[in-house]
């Protein structure tokens, strides 16, 4: 029963899904009740104090405050002892979630402008989406491509900067199979609130499964792959399939139709116009549209260009 109310989170804090969770928890429910004990002690004495001796009459003059060693010496020692309690309990939690074991499974992580690339030993890469497996240390080795994002994942009680021009590693270990929700913390930019991802954590022996059905086929078809890229290159996180205005223009009812740019004229959105927009996004701007799109995009094969063009004018 106790377990399934950790699982499933309460008002205070969210599901426990780590090996590190639970100590985190205790860590904080000991200084929070500890806290609740203090403040109530304070204000309690507080308001007897002032019932207790109140001044009584215009003439009562209060008598000089005695020194009293035992009471000096409490609040002295007792704060102290109380610190170095959770100094040290504190410390050796933080110890342990941030040295991860050796034998960890290693996960890239690449942060963009606005979404999450993960990349695995054997060369898939997911997006959005973090694939591991349950009971296995699993380590993140990040970078940013652009400004500094933060990782955290509530359920695992981990949270960690990402950095341009260098590493920060994480590592947890997820108990419990299921889906949790990953946030940037750190505000980088328009569409910080929506890089948004989650951690799937498969049971041991499906990991391995998934890990080998998510290798991209030579011959899939192109507007699959492109549906596919649009997915996990995050195109999404900008243009709207459903007309709705996002960062970047939509993509429904692009093609074929004029669009109007920047400087006032008019270019027909034909499979040209696309392909240079993908892979020299500054070329043409869009008359009300800023000027954002990652030049990341010149790296796709020109398979995926056309994959991802023959996408686009699926979207009518
Ligand atoms: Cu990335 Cu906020």
């Amino acid at each position: 029963m106790q377990a399934m109310i950790w699982l499933q989170g309460t008002a205070w804090l969210p599901e426990a899904a780590s090996s590190v969770a639970s100590e985190v928890d205790a860590l904080f429910h000991f200084w929070a009740w500890v806290s609740v004990v203090l403040f109530l002690g304070v204000i309690g004495a507080t308001l007897f104090f002032v019932v207790r001796y109140r001044r009584r009459s215009i003439e009562e003059v209060p008598q000089p405050v005695k020194e009293k060693k035992l009471i000096e010496l409490a609040w002295i020692v007792l704060p102290t002892i109380l610190v170095l309690i959770v100094f040290t309990w504190g410390f050796r939690v933080y110890i342990k979630m941030y040295t991860a074991p050796p034998n960890a499974y290693e996960v890239l992580v690449h942060a963009y402008q606005w979404y999450w690339e993960f990349e695995y030993p054997n060369g898939v890469k997911t997006t959005n989406e973090l694939h591991v497996p349950a009971n296995r240390p699993v380590r993140l080795r990040m970078s940013s491509a652009d400004v500094i994002h933060s990782l955290y994942v509530p359920a695992f009680r981990v949270k960690q900067d990402v950095l341009p021009d260098r590493y920060s590693t994480l590592w947890f270990e997820a108990t419990q199979p299921g889906q949790y929700t990953i946030f940037c913390t750190e505000y980088c930019g328009t569409q910080h609130s929506g890089m948004v991802a989650k951690v799937v954590v498969h049971p041991e022996q499906e990991f391995e499964q998934w890990l080998q059905e998510a290798g991209v086929p030579e011959d899939m078809p192109l507007p699959e792959l492109g549906a596919r890229l649009y997915r996990e290159k995050a195109c999404f996180s900008c243009h709207s399939l459903d007309g709705s205005r996002g960062v970047g223009p939509t993509f429904k009812g692009l093609y074929g139709h004029e669009v109007e740019l920047e400087d006032g004229s008019r270019v027909v959105a034909d499979e040209n116009y696309l392909r240079e927009s993908i892979l020299q996004p500054g070329a043409k701007i869009v008359r009300g549209y800023p000027n954002v799109m990652p030049a990341s995009y010149a790296s796709l094969s020109e398979r995926e260009v056309a994959a991802l063009i023959e996408f686009i004018k699926q979207q009518q």
